[in-house]
């Protein structure tokens, strides 16, 4: 009996134990997943992103790639590891804002764009990483605190615009805002589409497909936000446009080509020009020889 009731005390422990361990694995909801950055990483939100990881994390994370991280159960991993670089943003935001077993939480230490920064920063030690269907970044230009940025969706194959404000760090995207999108020329600006952001924050532009662009089809796009009093404007360049051969004056057969590129008429000038010189000369020869074999035979 007593026996018995050990075995039953041990197996509720291991049922209890493992319960809980499921629990732990599964502790970032759904929609915190799928959670990506509200602005594009750069080369300066790595560049911040690192001096928040020294600061914060480097203390149990060691330094990334070196595998030197402190020795807790269970490990911190090393951020350039594949298993700790398989969580998605959204996974490391909830992490950073909600902590997870020794690691304590950041949000009241980092803010949103602090947070959203040392992700960048880890990120940038995964060559293979590319943030949720952005892929090209443009310039953005940054006035006070609002922040418009134009970039490439690859999964809608869309150009599209992002814009920004960030109130005392925490970084909400502005919705309604009017842009008008330009290719830029030679002389000016052509203005080519118009559109809004959502709640998101996000325009997105529909682009006519018969724009000319360079050799490669490459367009240079610029943004302006339109009917605000600070303007925001960003510039990106994609191949969006038709590829355009420049027509130049030597492709075509001409008086002012080389030999090789002359019109064909005058170069059947010029050869029978100097054809008709060559059989004079032989025939003059030849009734040289005439005169001289008569002198000859008298
Ligand atoms: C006090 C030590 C400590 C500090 C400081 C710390 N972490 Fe952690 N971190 C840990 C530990 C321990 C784990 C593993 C937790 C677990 O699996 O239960 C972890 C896990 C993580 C994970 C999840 C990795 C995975 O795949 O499970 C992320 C993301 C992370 N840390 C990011 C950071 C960032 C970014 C910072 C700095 C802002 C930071 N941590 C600071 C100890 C720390």
């Amino acid at each position: 009996m007593q026996f018995n009731k050990k075995i039953f005390v041990g197996v509720l422990g291991m049922v209890a134990l493992s319960v809980n361990l499921l629990a732990q694995t599964n502790t970032v909801p759904a929609e915190a997943i799928e959670k990506v950055a509200p602005f594009i990483f750069t080369p300066e939100s790595v560049k911040s992103g690192d001096q928040i990881y020294q600061a914060n994390c480097k203390s149990c994370h060691g330094d990334i790639g070196k595998a030197n991280y402190a020795k807790l159960v269970p490990i911190p991993k090393d951020p350039a590891s594949p298993e700790y670089q398989k969580n998605t943003d959204g996974e490391m935001f909830y992490i950073l804002s909600n902590g997870k077993g020794l690691m304590p939480n950041f949000v009241n230490t980092l803010s949103e764009e602090q947070r959203w920064d040392v992700i960048s920063y880890i990120r940038s030690f995964n060559k293979d990483y590319i943030q949720p269907a952005i892929r090209v970044v443009g310039e953005a230009v940054k006035t006070e605190t609002a922040k418009m940025t134009l970039a490439f969706d690859l999964a809608k194959k869309q150009l599209f615009a992002t814009v920004t404000d960030s109130i005392s760090g925490v970084i909400k995207p502005l919705a309604n805002v009017s842009i008008k999108l330009f290719v830029k020329r030679t002389f000016g600006n052509l203005p080519v589409s118009k559109s809004e952001t959502n709640s998101s924050g996000i325009a997105y532009f529909n682009i006519p497909n018969d724009i000319p662009g360079d050799t490669i089809g490459k367009l240079s796009f610029l943004a302006k936000t339109e009917g605000n009093s600070k303007e925001l404007s960003s510039t990106i360049d994609e191949k969006l446009g038709v590829i355009t051969k420049p027509k130049r004056l030597l492709d075509e057969r001409t008086w002012w080509n080389i030999n090789k590129m002359a019109p064909v008429w005058l170069i059947l000038l010029y050869l029978s020009g100097v054809g008709g010189v060559g059989v004079t000369v032989i025939y003059i020869l030849l009734q040289l020889r005439k005169i001289k074999k008569i002198n000859h035979n008298k």
